[in-house]
């Protein structure tokens, strides 16, 4: 018999498999009266997430792994947060593996996990599928998180990366009157590299600007490969008039190529990217960022594997896109004072 689970009682209610995630595990982000309305339908549908008593019958280690690919970069922490608080709170261990954008270190991740028989894996892939096809022909369960990988139908929970671009290339564009906007990607290979290219691209024909392919460059998200991005187009005659980094490292590598050069950011050069510095921002709020909720993307990926690993029969391959928060600060160009507009 097929047993509740959080998208059930989402789609009973209306309400986003977030919403429900974050209401059952207790959530402050929650309204009360939304609460306690999904409390009410829990309890009415007989939603008992209790993995362990379904799952007692076969051998379980009661142990997922999570894969990141920069256990140094605060999104991807608070992403580790969100999986290894959800795991805990239903009785299972994490194992955390960093693969630091290597797909080598990705493979040799995997084939271990699989040794260690490990339940399930919640995957941030840096690789393009190859690395993860031990686990399909395992049957292993497995959620991605933050990116896609294309030939893998698995449940996803990732961010909207192609609508956050737009809307900050929007407000440079709209705003700001930018028109010499540069983009520094990640990798091409990567889900969120071309969906945040792809965003930045509807902006401009949205505002009639042509696409110039001379002012995109993928790479990869680190700060070296912004700093040397940014240092020579900045050192040409014709300096873009703005940037949109692809993640917060790439904008740091910019900030610190713009210092050298004896530029000011925004006056000389205006900046908006992904993934906030949270703690930098209590300090000094400066960067104007694509804030994605990377803690709830982590926890809602795990609920959803604990639902598969405990036997769920769930025939859909479930996919959460998780709209980003756009905070408006000082580096694009806007008067000091925080300002939130929706992803
Ligand atoms: O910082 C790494 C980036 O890659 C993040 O923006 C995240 O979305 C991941 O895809």
């Amino acid at each position: 018999m097929k047993g509740v689970t959080i998208y059930d009682i989402a789609k009973e209610l209306g309400v986003s498999p977030a919403t429900v995630s974050r209401a059952l595990s207790g959530s402050d982000k929650v309204k009360e009266e939304t609460r306690r309305k999904i409390a009410e339908t829990a309890k009415r549908l007989n939603y008992t997430p209790n993995y362990l008593a379904r799952s007692l019958k076969k051998k379980q280690s009661y142990t997922i792994a999570l894969i990141i690919s920069d256990v140094t970069n605060p999104f991807f922490t608070n992403v580790a947060r969100g999986v290894e608080d959800t795991a805990s709170r239903f009785g299972f261990n994490t194992i955390f593996c960093n693969t630091d954008e290597d797909p080598d270190k990705e493979r040799v991740y995997v084939d271990l996990m699989l040794k260690k028989m490990v339940d399930g894996l919640v995957v941030s892939s840096c690789g393009d599928g190859r690395t993860l096809l031990p686990l399909k022909e395992k049957g292993m369960p497995v959620v991605l998180v933050d990116r896609k990988v294309g030939k893998f139908h698995w449940d996803c929970v990732v961010g909207d990366s192609e609508g956050g671009a737009y809307t900050l290339t929007r407000h440079l564009i709209e705003v700001h009157g930018h028109k010499e906007i540069a983009v520094l990607a990640g990798p091409l290979t990567i889900s969120t590299s071309a969906e945040r290219i792809a965003g930045y691209k509807r902006a401009l024909i949205e505002f009639g600007l042509p696409f110039r392919s001379e002012l995109v460059t993928a790479g990869y998200y680190k700060e070296d490969f912004g700093y040397r991005i940014a240092k020579d187009f900045l050192s040409g005659e014709k300096r873009p008039q703005a940037c949109f980094a692809g993640n917060n490292f790439i904008a740091i590598g910019v900030v610190r190529a713009a210092q050298e050069h004896g530029l000011r950011i925004p006056e000389d050069l205006a900046l908006v990217t992904f993934d906030d510095l949270e703690l930098a921002s209590l300090l000094f709020p400066f960067f104007t960022v694509a804030k994605q909720p990377a803690y709830t993307m982590g926890s809602l990926a795990t609920q959803l594997l604990l639902e598969r690993i405990g036997g769920e029969k769930i025939k859909e391959n479930r996919e959460v896109v998780l709209k980003p928060e756009i905070i408006i600060r000082r580096s694009c160009g806007c008067e000091p004072g925080k300002q939130v507009l929706s992803g």
